[in-house]
């Protein structure tokens, strides 16, 4: 019989899943779980025929480079894949998954959570119980933002924006989207479209970002675009953090042009995140937490499972993205 082909996987995975993996291939496991550095990911590479990363592992051009010839797939545990360089892997000759589909809902609970979370300010709150502030009622006392009726504004109509925007007609509200292309009827759902992100931005109430991180999405909101938000608005991220540029987004939240924000990414995450996030009473934040649930987690496993099993059985992937 063949030898099965290694896989190396980046991170600690779900219980279920190293199971398959183990059935099926050679896996090199991270059982403590520990965050493998460039150098550490290039010398076990000389194992692999193929990486199970997640989106902790940055694969830049540099370290594609210097990755074995061995590997012939970096299989990723994720949607995203802005931490690899897909032009460097293909140039290379590397295939690259990712897991669609299968976080969607997940994750658009969690920029539910985010926007109810910001806008009736339950950090504070929480805050207040906990540390025995909590003195007093009165109609002032915590007063937020109402989101039922009110204009919920997607950039980046595409499955988790989609499924975001179904959650949130659960609350009444009217859904906007900019997306580079409009969607068929049946997938608007009655949604409106806008062309540009500017007209969107001025019909949102509450900003739901769920566009991919690119050259092109990086810092799309800024100071000038935060500007076209209606005054009170409150912005959502269960993206990427780069698509936000810190500094606009933290200074429209000190001079209460925003009410609040809701944020599960972040720019330098997890240690080097803005330090002027921590300091804001109106933001709601949360570790990276949108795919966070045992059954996608699971999912997510399977389905990059699966690219590999296509890929080392000669087929297709059915999620290669480069
Ligand atoms: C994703 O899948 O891109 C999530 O952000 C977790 O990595």
């Amino acid at each position: 019989m063949a030898d099965k082909p290694t896989v190396l996987v980046g991170r600690k995975l779900p219980e279920a899943v190293e199971a398959r993996l183990k059935r099926d291939y050679d896996a090199i496991l991270n059982p403590d779980d520990k965050l493998y550095t460039s150098e550490e990911l290039i010398e076990l590479s000389g194992k692999a025929d193929a990486i199970l990363p997640c989106h902790s592992e940055h694969f830049t051009a540099e370290v594609i480079e210097k990755l074995s010839d061995r590997v012939k797939v970096i299989a990723n545990f994720s949607v995203g894949y802005d931490h690899v360089d897909t032009e460097a892997a293909k140039k290379k000759g590397i295939i690259v998954t990712n897991t669609p589909d299968v976080l969607s809902d997940a994750t658009a609970e969690i920029a539910i959570l985010l926007m109810l979370g910001a806008a009736r300010r339950a950090s504070e709150g929480d805050r207040l119980v906990r540390s025995k502030q909590w003195k007093d009622w009165s109609p002032a006392f915590m007063v937020g933002t109402q989101t039922t009726g009110k204009r919920f504004g997607v950039i980046g109509m595409g499955r988790v924006g989609q499924v975001a925007a179904k959650r949130a007609r659960g609350f009444d509200m009217e859904i906007h989207y900019y997306n580079r292309k409009r969607l068929s009827p049946e997938l608007e759902q009655g949604a409106t479209f806008h062309a540009d992100v500017d007209s969107l931005l001025e019909s949102a109430d509450v900003l739901s970002i769920h566009c991919p991180a690119t050259s092109e999405t990086k810092g799309l909101l800024n100071a000038e675009k935060i500007a076209k938000l209606p005054d009170g608005a409150i912005v959502v991220n269960t993206s990427r953090g780069a698509v936000v540029d810190d500094d606009a987004l933290i200074e429209a939240l000190k001079s209460g042009k925003l009410a609040a924000a809701g944020l599960d990414v972040f720019n330098g995450e997890p240690a080097d995140i803005h330090p002027g996030y921590r300091e804001l009473d109106n933001v709601f934040l949360l570790p990276h937490i949108g795919s966070a649930t045992k059954d996608t987690r699971d999912a997510m496993g399977f389905r990059a499972l699966d690219n590999l099993d296509a890929i080392f059985a000669g087929k297709e992937p059915g999620d290669r993205v480069a």
